[in-house]
């Protein structure tokens, strides 16, 4: 980001002015051979192509032709996704907007006119729309306004009454943010993907390690600061590095981080993950890490956070805005950012191209598994209902998913108030197996994995005690359906990836019962969205 890259962009002489939502695939090429013709360009946008396009087919009529011919002329030239809006400083009064790939949308209010890219900006302003479809260009004018095609032929729109709040409308048709984030997951995860997978090289792409890949292929220790959710995924991520690279890793809470005399050899790198970006305790942790000479990373989802910002290298997640202050999508991002960075050093390792070219694979199918689960959420309504009175539960998970454990207590705990513990089931015998009763029932997290037979033993010694077992275990599993009281199957996968889809009923599970408690979902209490403060 930078001011000459800011939005709107001009033309040479500054006469023609473009606001624009997408991608111009072929502005290197369009670039060029303006540059050729003398244009000058001030920005390193995509977006500044169109203004200089759009002034070329002007020049070329010596002004005589009106700026939506021009706009229409100067589109026929471009390859690739836009939601255009222009003004020309000698048509004032004039808006020409058009469409291809990116979302454009018309607001017909009492004499005024307004153009935008979601319907969310428009309600509070007008709720008459005309949405705009691929090739079509709008023309506003205080007077009113037309549509037409690339041809210039009129095309006549309806104009559609939209009845829903806007609350409805930020929330996508869901009754909660936490609802509608948990939904995102499959883009979630194809967003942590996308443009970062090499296939071919069983290896992933990462701009922040590609560019001091001789200092990231040098460390020998690796130590995760984080806080709250953003801790279990640290603590996921440490299983990852261990089984990938061989490294030694640790995760330690941010806020103890800061203040114990923490040592860090040579050749350590510190990953800081937050969601926000702003979290005091992991600015802070980074901040000393620094002063102690590590090499730092961040896994940030706010771009431009203070985090991003401090910890200098960085992999964002893209996983969009988190409104609800349960953090859920940021988890399942997070996840999926750690085995794309356990990936890259691992295959700078030991790890083979055959063992990364699996797990690509694997990871490639998450999205629609993960859809998979989201579509069994009534089933996960049913359960939630039918224990939602009970005041206290055990999460239980070994490995992979003793984080998986923690993060679902976490959610239970934070926002339907119900006393959750998690803990790695191999500790239940050390003393919490006490507490069981068959109102504290345990929530078990069984896929097939190498610990799967420890599980089940942990199953038979809770049935054994007359405690209830909610058993989270793999598509096909039939042990565990016969001894468990309740079982919810979610696809199979690898070890390594098994809590990016375990955690997907535990945070169904919290919203279901938060709803049927009646809480507050998005906004429990006493919480907020980033703790700026220690
Ligand atoms: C739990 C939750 C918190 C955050 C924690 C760290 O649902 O939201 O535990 O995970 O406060 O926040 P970030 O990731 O923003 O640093």
């Amino acid at each position: 980001p930078s001011v000459e890259n800011t939005h709107p962009h001009t033309d040479c002489g500054s006469t023609i002015f473009v606001v624009h939502n997408g991608i111009i695939e072929n502005h290197a090429y369009l670039a060029d051979a303006l540059k050729r013709e003398g244009h000058w360009f001030s920005s390193e946008t995509d977006t500044e192509v169109l203004a200089h396009l759009i002034e070329r087919v002007i020049t070329a009529k010596q002004g005589s032709i009106v700026l939506e011919d021009a706009v229409a002329e100067a589109l026929r030239h471009v390859q690739g996704s836009y939601g255009i809006a222009v003004v020309a400083k000698s048509e004032p009064g004039k808006i020409v907007v058009s469409r291809r790939g990116s979302p454009l949308l018309l607001g017909i209010g009492d004499r005024e006119f307004f153009a935008a890219s979601d319907t969310a900006a428009l309600v509070r302003h007008t709720r008459r729309i005309v949405y705009l479809d691929d090739n079509e260009l709008g023309i506003l004018m205080p007077s009113g306004y037309e549509v037409r095609n690339l041809r210039k032929k009129p095309v006549t729109k309806s104009v559609e009454l939209f009845t829903g709040s806007l609350q409805d409308v930020e929330k996508g048709g869901f009754d909660h943010f936490m609802a509608k984030e948990i939904f995102e997951s499959p883009d979630v995860i194809r967003n942590a993907l996308r443009g970062r997978v090499l296939y071919r090289d069983g290896s992933v792409k990462l701009g922040a390690l590609d560019s001091a890949s001789n200092e990231f292929a040098g460390i020998q220790r690796i130590v995760i600061v984080s806080c709250g959710t953003s801790y279990y995924a640290g603590l996921a991520g440490k299983y990852m590095l261990e089984e990938l690279t061989g490294i030694p890793s640790e995760v330690v809470y941010a806020s103890e981080f800061r203040y114990a005399s923490f040592p860090l050899m040579k050749h350590a790198l510190v990953i800081a993950v937050s969601q926000s970006g702003e979290t005091a305790d992991t600015l802070e942790a980074v901040r000393e890490a620094k002063r102690k000479g590590a090499l730092t990373l961040g896994i940030v989802n706010v771009v431009g956070s203070s985090i991003a910002r401090e910890a200098g290298r960085g992999i964002y997640n893209y996983a969009g805005p988190e409104i609800s202050v349960a953090s859920t999508k940021a988890f399942i991002s997070q996840l999926t950012i750690f085995v794309l960075i356990a990936l890259w050093l691992g295959r700078q390792r030991h790890l083979s191209l055959e063992a990364g070219q699996e797990i690509l694979r694997e990871l490639q199918q998450l999205p629609n598994k993960a859809a998979r689960i989201l579509s069994q959420s009534p089933s996960v309504a049913v359960i939630a209902e039918k224990y939602a009175a009970n005041n206290n539960f055990l999460f239980l998970g070994r490995m992979y998913n003793w984080p998986t454990a923690l993060e679902g207590a976490l959610k239970l705990k934070e926002i339907s108030y119900v006393h959750a513990e998690g803990l790695a089931a191999g500790e239940i015998k050390h003393g919490p197996i006490a507490l069981i009763t068959e109102h504290f029932p345990s929530i078990v997290i069984a896929p097939n994995d190498s610990v799967y037979k420890k599980m089940i033993s942990t199953i038979r010694e809770i049935k054994a005690r007359q405690g209830t077992v909610i058993a989270i275990a793999a598509e096909g599993n039939k042990e565990i359906q016969k001894i468990a009281d309740e079982t919810f199957l979610i696809p199979q996968t690898i070890p390594l990836l098994s809590p990016i889809l375990a955690v997907i009923p535990l945070q169904l599970f919290a919203y279901h019962t938060a709803r049927v408690r009646g809480c507050d979902i998005d906004k429990p209490r006493n919480l907020a969205k980033s703790v700026t403060v220690e």
